[in-house]
């Protein structure tokens, strides 16, 4: 059932931000996923993704050559995107800012001026799996690669239809 959560936008589109560190490794990941996901369900004009990080070390670069190889292996092409910071304005223009991990959740809540009513949630929250965060795999091997491919794509399914039946359907 529709419910009846205000969009900060009257033209109709929810926006749907990833947020984790770097924006190099796990956020990049999360919006080419979201994005095919959105893609393959013709909803480009009903639903905006973008990332961003909220450390600043790798603002301008593409994404980590590990995270886009990873992700081309399943069909997910990240090599476009370009890191950026979160801004003040990311809190009043999306819908939705969504964390990697818990530290990244708070320091968007610590982050998000008072005249702003986004939602800041884990992006885990909509995964089947239980796991509340996806885990930071910068340091570790290609498995961790794997794996936030992994959860990232049982959230961002899940993600689609919670936002088809809260603000898509009639
Ligand atoms: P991300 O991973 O937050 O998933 O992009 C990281 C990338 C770089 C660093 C930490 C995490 N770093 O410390 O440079």
């Amino acid at each position: 059932m529709k419910d009846n959560i205000p969009l900060n936008s009257d033209d109709g589109m929810v926006r749907v931000l990833m947020v984790c560190l770097g924006n190099i490794c796990r956020s990049p990941t999360a919006h080419g996923v979201f994005l095919q996901r959105i893609e393959s369900c013709s909803l480009q004009n009903k639903i905006l993704v973008d990332s961003a990080g909220t450390g600043d070390w790798h603002v301008g670069s593409p994404p980590d050559r590990r995270t886009s190889n990873a992700a081309s292996a399943r069909g997910y092409q990240l090599e476009h995107l370009v890191a950026r910071r979160v801004r003040q304005q990311d809190f009043f223009e999306f819908d939705y800012l969504l964390a990697m991990d818990c530290d990244n959740l708070a320091a968007l809540e610590s982050a998000r001026p008072s005249a702003s009513n986004c939602r800041i949630e884990l992006f885990m929250d909509y995964a089947a799996r239980d796991e509340n965060e996806v885990p930071d795999p910068y340091y570790s091997g290609e498995e961790g690669f794997e794996l936030v491919l992994d959860m990232v794509e049982d959230a961002a399914d899940g993600l689609l239809e919670a936002l088809i039946q809260r603000h898509l359907q009639n």
